[in-house]
């Protein structure tokens, strides 16, 4: 069953989201490296190819639905915030607006009675729930952290130490992610 004109839309919309999520996250990490955090600019960098891959994941996704797919424009990422918190603090509130858009997106195919988008859009409601509470641990850290310097250098070390490639288990769209 072809994808409707209004579920199309709604994933084009999505794609945008998740191509706007890496350009995030490529912009915090190159601004950490900048800051002489090389591990946090190696895990923000992970984190933008995992939200690429999540962009391709609805782009498979839309053409193996016979939808057409419309790139829209990207939006410019906020300027990173000058302390490590704040950048965690601005990757947390992104990603829950990320995950209000999955909600909204599967009550759009549930709605539509769309059925085929539903394995798909819980595989990206538990990754919400993953990838929330991965930012909010890390966060907790940061804050017991402090201004201890020796221990920031420490969680730097820590997240750079982050596998490429921790995405898995999703309904494989294309057979490449
Ligand atoms: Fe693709 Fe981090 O949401």
């Amino acid at each position: 069953m072809q994808l409707s004109a209004e579920l199309t839309k709604a994933y084009n919309d999505q794609i945008q989201l998740e191509f706007e999520s890496s350009f995030a996250y490529l912009q915090m990490g190159a601004d950490f490296e900048l800051r002489s955090l090389p591990g946090m600019g190696r895990w923000m960098r992970l984190q933008s190819a995992e939200e690429h891959l999540h962009a391709m994941k609805f782009i498979q996704f839309v053409l193996d639905r016979g939808g057409k797919l419309e790139l829209q424009t990207l939006a410019a990422p906020h300027a990173t915030p000058d302390t490590v918190v704040h950048t965690f603090e601005a990757a947390l509130a992104h990603e829950q607006r990320v995950t209000r858009a999955i909600h909204g997106l599967y009550k759009k195919a549930l709605d539509a009675q769309d059925f085929a988008s539903l394995p798909l859009l819980q595989w990206f409601v538990n990754e919400q729930v993953e990838e929330e509470a991965t930012v909010s641990t890390i966060l907790e850290r940061l804050r017991m952290v402090g201004d201890d310097q020796t221990g920031l250098l420490f969680l730097d070390r820590e997240l750079g130490s982050r596998a490429p490639g921790a995405d898995s288990g999703a309904p494989e769209a294309d057979g490449a992610a």
